[in-house]
């Protein structure tokens, strides 16, 4: 179930496309499923901004069906029953509880079997049970149920059961369809409740039974900004656990920020506040200074990230030196022991092994050997304004200081550039080029000037 608005949110966006650990909530669902079910079994009900939600989640090959108008979780089920009647039993999910693990899901549908149940439903007892629908049990301990009772509908001595519903359930079709039309639309909200159908099928005599989730946390909801970021950190805090569990230190876990898609290597040292994002790599014996951002990037073993770098889309071979405060743009590939210093900007850049650019430069669109020296302040000029052009720089190559090299260029092999050069023409190997004004000096000029005054010369 996927079609609901989320009104708690507040937010433009649907509900099921907001983010926790760098996805989608609704593809934190999807996985889980699929690890049950193939993913041609998995029916997405979508409503409220259903093409964007369908054009979020397409790729896992899951099926949709539209409801056009969200009259609750019941008719959501309801409007689902022409695509889903070939199926003998059914497990529903929803899309707004994301840490759900399949293991549960395969107990829960164990459970849903041994029981011979029309209805099971998946509970939990989270310290704070405000907001969620609670399980009534036909005797404390029996895996019966009597009923499921809205928050809003709980009467005062109804206020301490803890048992909540997780709104993950499995169903035997015939009995859900047979009974799914006795739902009333007559509650706080006007809407057709799912949750209705335990009573409803206790009382046409169908058993309906409910397990308890293994950890509250995995079932609990996102319906506001506030619980989604609880759920964020719980799911970062997991996969940081994962982590070190696997070799990797992470100093001060509570404050970095990596996604559950990461991967890293024994003994990589990760400093606080820093973010490891999306289809990220890194190899061992790296470490990864405070304030470091990096994302879709992939990086060898004995690799330093000193603080405050800025990597996207980038490549670095064994043992380079980046930062502080490097900013490598995709398709940037740094080669082994290569390094890229403080205020460097590379895009589309190939440095080769060994080679350095050390402060302050803007490499685009540019291919370096092995054991170059870019100086400070070195610039490829690489766009003209309408077109981008390519900067090619050899083996050994010597770029001076603060040099403009205007691209389309080629620097041969083993090559010195003056520093202060503007370059604009090919260099042929093992030259030297210089292109910038000679240096006058009119030595006793300032004397002159200042004529008798001693003052300036004291
Ligand atoms: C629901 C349960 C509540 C349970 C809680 C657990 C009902 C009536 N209540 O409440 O007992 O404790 O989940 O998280 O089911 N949706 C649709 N179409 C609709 C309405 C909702 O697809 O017309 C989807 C939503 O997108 C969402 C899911 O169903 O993914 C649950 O809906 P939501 O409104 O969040 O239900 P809760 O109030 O959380
Ligand atoms: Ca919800």
């Amino acid at each position: 179930m996927a079609a609901g608005k989320g009104t708690r949110l507040k937010s433009k966006r649907a509900k099921v496309l907001h983010e926790i650990g760098g996805k989608a909530l609704l593809r934190h669902v999807i996985a889980s499923a699929s690890q049950i079910v193939p993913p041609h079994d998995i029916f997405v009900v979508i409503g409220h901004e259903a093409s964007h939600v369908e054009a979020a989640v397409k790729d896992t090959g899951v099926k949709f069906v539209h409801q056009a108008e969200q009259r609750g979780t019941g008719h959501a089920i309801q409007v689902a029953q022409s695509a889903v009647q070939g199926y003998s039993s059914l497990l529903v999910l929803s899309g707004d509880v994301p840490l759900l693990k399949p293991e549960t899901i395969a107990r829960l549908r164990d459970f849903h079997f041994e029981q011979r149940a029309a209805m099971t439903i998946l509970t939990a007892a989270p310290d704070d049970p405000a907001g969620y629908g609670r399980v009534l049990r036909q005797k404390p301990g029996s895996p019966e149920v009597a009923a499921i009772i809205e928050q809003k509908a709980l009467s005062s001595e109804q206020q301490n059961l803890h048992e909540i519903n997780s709104g993950i359930y499995a169903f035997e079709t015939k009995p859900l369809f047979a009974h799914i039309g006795e739902i009333r639309a007559d509650n706080a909200h006007g809407e057709y409740y799912l949750t209705d159908l335990a009573s409803l099928l206790v009382e046409a005599g169908e058993r309906v039974v409910a397990i308890e989730a293994p950890h509250a946390a995995e079932v609990l909801g996102a319906n506001t900004i506030a619980e989604m970021m609880d759920l964020d950190r719980e799911l970062r805090m997991e996969t940081a656990r994962k982590l070190m569990a696997n070799g990797v230190t992470i100093i001060r876990p509570d404050t970095v920020m990596i996604d559950s898609s990461v991967e890293v290597g024994a003994d990589t040292i990760i400093e606080p506040f820093v973010q490891l994002l999306g289809e990220t790599r890194i190899g061992e014996d790296c470490r990864i200074r405070s304030y470091s951002v990096i994302e879709d990037s992939t990086l060898d073993d004995h690799v330093l990230v000193r603080q405050g770098c800025v990597i996207v889309g980038s490549r670095i071979a064994h043992s380079a030196l980046i930062g502080p405060f490097s900013h490598l743009r995709p398709e940037s590939d740094i080669g082994e022991g290569a390094h890229i210093g403080n205020f460097v900007e590379t895009k589309k850049a190939k440095v080769g092994p060994g080679s350095k650019a050390n402060h302050l430069t803007y490499l685009g669109d540019t291919e370096i050997g092995t054991g170059s020296n870019i100086g400070a302040g070195v610039i490829t000029c690489n766009y003209d304004g309408v077109h981008k052009h390519r900067t090619l720089i050899g083996d050994r190559v010597f770029v001076g200081s603060d040099s403009t090299l205007v691209a389309p260029l080629t620097v041969g092999d083993g090559s010195y550039i003056a520093a202060g050069s503007c370059i604009t023409e090919d260099v042929p190997e093992n030259s030297l080029a210089l292109g910038r004004s000679r240096q006058t000096t009119k030595e006793g000029w300032a004397t002159s000037k200042h004529g008798s005054d001693k003052s300036h010369t004291r």
